[in-house]
């Protein structure tokens, strides 16, 4: 039953080539979820999940940058709608980007497709490879092979604690009257704040006045952080182009990549909070760590990242948190103070990034807790549904039902 449930709500969900989130609250396309929902398109039209990412590519800015919403029609159901954006691109389109997980996907739909998809496969490759050199040429801090978040929104994890400090240095003085959406569809309780609020729209609009020109505000955006999470999903997804540049016999991009990959392995140490034993985001303008161990946190598997002593904290910190919840992973470290059941990043539990990090287990050989992430998200859902969260003390949800991205986890991998 499940199963039919899933597919149902991905059928409801699609609006002819592209999947919305979910249809009240997330009423547009968005970048990584489309992703994710292309791999639950894989359990039963293949077809159909090549057309999400490439519609999502076609979307793509002349600069290489890919969008983290797409607005193929308006709907006055969210806020900030095309308007606030101002991209002037066509389709409209957000100005900030988000976790680049699609070459990662490409590849899984490659290895599904086989000789036949290989067209397909090599029309998207040059538009994953633009992608990339876009993050390495406006979002690289030092040329280290990490990536800087010049938004919250753009790491995926919207309210993270992560956010609160360097989020202090935007000035929301000037943010001119605008109406929220989401706490008319949902119980605000369950939302970021009103002062986070007025932070994310201030950036949109500091991004609109400055035309979103990426090299500038690469330079003087007030919000400029290295992402754990941005970093490790790059990581990964270069590694994931790379098979595909050799497949393809692409022999220079796949040094190209083969350099960006070498300077990440190396980047990555100014993530690790020794003092914690974690991967932690920094942020770029004060140097600070942030010393909060997110879901973000245990992607270094998934990144393909091995180190016998800091893997040996990780995995002591996973089974410390697995210990203090019934639900693996929470968003945020349950023994932290601002750890919140029910708010968002701050607390619960979400598919998409279970998938990633019990992925990452699973293929460092982990599979002992590669098993209990799987099977904690597993329960989640037959328990609860397919929302967008849920708590990770009692597994009640928490966020939207009818998610996109949660059902498509379920068929690609939590349920099988
Ligand atoms: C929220 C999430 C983000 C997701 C979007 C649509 O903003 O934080 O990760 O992409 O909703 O589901």
């Amino acid at each position: 039953m499940r199963d039919e449930d899933a597919r149902s709500i991905l059928i409801r969900n699609d609006r002819g080539g592209y999947t919305v989130p979910n249809g009240r609250v997330y009423p547009f396309q968005w970048n990584w979820d489309s992703a994710f929902v292309a791999l639950g398109f894989t359990a039963f039209d293949l077809d159909r999940a090549w057309r999400e990412i490439e519609s999502l590519f076609e979307a793509q800015w002349p600069d290489g940058f890919v969008p983290h919403i797409v607005f193929w029609k308006d709907d006055p159901g969210y806020f900030p709608g095309p308007d606030r954006w101002d991209t002037k691109t066509r389709p409209l389109t957000s100005g900030i980007t988000q976790p680049p997980v699609a070459a990662t996907v490409v590849r899984d739909l490659w290895m599904q497709g086989g000789e036949q998809v290989r067209d397909r496969m090599a029309a998207l490759f040059p538009k994953l490879m633009a992608w990339t050199r876009w993050f390495r040429t406006h979002r690289d801090f030092e040329g280290r092979g990490l990536v800087v978040a010049l938004h919250p929104w753009e790491t995926g994890r919207d309210n993270s604690p992560e956010w609160d400090e360097p989020g202090a240095a935007i000035d929301t003085s000037d943010v001119a009257p605008y109406q929220r959406r989401d706490t008319s569809h949902l119980d605000a309780a369950m939302r970021p704040t009103t002062a986070e609020y007025d932070r994310y729209v201030a950036l949109v609009d500091y991004g609109r006045e400055r035309g979103w020109d990426h090299a500038r505000l690469a330079r003087e955006n007030p919000f400029r952080v290295a992402d754990v999470g941005m970093t490790m999903i790059l990581l990964r997804a270069d590694r994931d182009l790379l098979a595909l540049a050799e497949a393809l016999g692409r022999d220079a991009e796949a040094e190209e990549l083969r350099g960006y990959i070498a300077r990440a392995e190396q980047g990555v140490d100014w993530l690790w909070n020794a003092e914690v034993g974690a991967y932690c985001s920094r942020d770029v303008l004060t140097g600070r760590s942030s010393g909060f161990v997110t879901s973000a946190s245990f992607l270094g598997f998934y990144a393909g990242l091995s180190d016998p002593e800091r893997d040996k904290a990780v995995l002591a910190a996973l089974t410390r948190i697995g210990e203090a919840v019934r639900y693996l992973v929470p968003s945020l470290d349950p023994h932290d103070p601002g750890f919140q059941m029910i708010r968002y990043w701050r607390g619960p539990v979400w598919a998409v990034l279970n998938y990633m990090i019990g992925r990452g287990l699973e293929e460092a050989g982990q599979e002992g807790l590669a098993r209990r992430v799987r099977e904690d998200t597993r329960d989640l859902i037959r328990q609860s549904g397919f929302y967008e969260a849920f708590d990770p003390t009692t597994g009640a949800p928490t966020g939207g039902d009818d998610f996109s991205w949660t059902a498509a986890v379920w068929l690609c991998w939590a349920g099988r």
